[in-house]
Parts: C-alpha cells; structure tokens; sequence
C-alpha cells in the first residue's frame, strides 16, 4: 500500500481511488466477519451510550456479558436515572473506573429531565462523562450520524493502512478519519473499522502501539479505590481502620484517606460519620 505521509495529500483526486479501494477492502472483509456483539442487535440511543461509557477503558470481552447483564436491570434511562447507587456499582463490579457508572447514572438523569436524547456533539458533551469521543460515537452508533470517530483499533488501521502515521496526534487524525469515511454508512463503517482493527490489524500483526500509558502509581491507586468500592458495596457502612485491615494492602492511613477523598469528590462514597464511610446514597 502507498504510504501517504502528508494527509493533506488525502484531497487529491488521486487519493479519492485510494479512499475507495480502502473502503471496499474493509466493507468486503467485514461482510463476512462481522462480530455480533450485543450493543449491536439494538443500537438504541441509550443501549449505544451505556456501551460506549463501558468500552470507553474496558476490553470488548470483559463489557460484553456485563452489557446485556445491565441492560436487564436498568432498561430506561428513567430506570438507571432512578437507580440506587449500591446496586448500579454492584452491577458495574468487574469493570473498574467505577465512577464512569455514577456519571452515566448522572448522564441518565440529565437526559431524563430534558425529556429526550441529545442529538448533536455539544448536546451529547453536556452530558457527565461525555467527552469529545464518545459523542461522536453515540452519534455515528445511535444515529447513523456521518461523522469519524478515531479509537486505538481505528487509529491503528489507518495508520497500517498506510494513511496516517504513528507519530500523529488525536487533532492530526482526525481530519483523516473524516476523509476516509463511508457516507451514508457511518455506522456500519465504524463497525467494520473497529472489527478490522481487532482481527486483523491488531497490535502484534502490525507492531503498532497503542497511544494511551498509564503510570505504575495511577494503577495501583485504581486498584486500592476499586477494591475499596468493592468492599463498601457489600456493607452499610465502615470505618477506616476497619477498611484498612479489609483491604489488606500496603498503605498507611494517610494514603488510604486521600483515596477516600477522591472516591468522596468523584461522588462514589460519602462520610457517615467521622472516619466513617458509606457509598453515597
Ligand atoms: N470500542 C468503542 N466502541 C466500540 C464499539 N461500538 N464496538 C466495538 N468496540 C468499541
């Protein structure tokens, strides 16, 4: 394939021929590699976000059985407005970054009380936990919205495809994105990318390294708030010494109570008294 180096050439009549036998490559590919995953069999405007706000940090693997699973217990967005938070993140358990459910819980209020579903980017950016990405995805998902949208499986394919390079970033890729897209089929599209990407441009077979790193330090803090999640979802409520010798980690008081406070001011956990803790009602 013809590398491209400069996306700016992407507007040359020439490179439309490109832009096209891509297109088909991977629409012809896709055709008879679709993955069936659940938030596909009904991409509704709600089933779209709460899946976009689970892949957001987890693997398809893990948000696929949880999905449908979810999507049991709160159905509406009125039922997940209305939820109670111990058993929205009981629920969640197994997907870590735990306050992505207390902003979708947020996110099912906010659309709830305006009576219908945000359709465009800056509504949808409104929106707790909503970002830049996942607002074009639920777009493109939900609405069939001809827009581009880049995640790690897409950029790699662009740049193995030969029309982005490894070095550029997310502002530089995204008018690419916006050339290659199959109008009129965004959806279908960005399915098939995200396919083609899993399957066969993959990290190994393309020796192409995700962008996103994350610290030793941001990691093991994760843990110790997921674990302390985990554990205050199973009681009413827990002092901190009695936390500590529960969780059974290498912490000392002081580090333990700053992560009670980010859990405190991401909304998860409130004080039921001193140095008493409880997940936020
Ligand atoms: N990652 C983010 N959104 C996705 C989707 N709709 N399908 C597969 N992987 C995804």
């Amino acid at each position: 394939m013809r590398r491209f180096g400069d996306w700016v050439r992407l507007t040359d009549p020439h490179c439309q021929d490109e832009v096209k036998e891509f297109q088909e490559k991977v629409m012809n590919w896709w055709a008879e590699n679709t993955r069936d995953l659940p938030w596909r069999r009904d991409p509704s405007p709600y089933n779209v976000l709460v899946s976009e706000i689970m892949l957001q940090q987890t693997q398809v693997s893990r948000v696929a059985p949880k999905f449908n699973e979810f999507i049991e217990i709160f159905p509406t967005t009125e039922s997940l407005a209305n939820a109670n938070s111990k058993d929205l993140l009981k629920v969640w358990s197994g997907l870590g970054y735990n306050r992505r459910a207390i902003w979708l819980k947020e996110a099912a209020k906010q659309i709830f009380e305006r009576g219908e579903f945000p359709q465009t980017v800056k509504e949808l950016e409104n929106l707790k936990g909503v970002g830049p990405y996942t607002s074009r995805s639920v777009l493109i998902f939900a609405f069939n919205r001809d827009l581009a949208a880049v995640d790690t499986n897409i950029r790699r394919v662009l740049i193995a495809s030969g029309f982005a390079d490894e070095s550029m970033s997310d502002i530089k890729l995204q008018p690419i994105a916006d050339k290659v897209l199959l109008r009129g089929r965004s959806r279908d599209w960005h399915n098939a990318l995200m396919d083609y990407g899993a399957q066969v441009m993959t990290s190994s077979s393309t020796g192409i390294a995700p962008t996103s790193k994350q610290t030793c330090f941001e990691g093991s803090s994760r843990q110790v708030r997921g674990a302390v999640i985990r554990v205050l979802t199973e009681v009413t409520e827990l002092g901190l010494g009695e936390l500590m010798l529960l969780l059974d980690c290498d912490l000392d008081e002081s580090e333990l109570k700053s992560i009670m406070f980010q859990l405190m001011d991401d909304g998860l956990v409130e004080m039921a008294g001193d140095s008493i803790y409880r997940i936020a009602k």
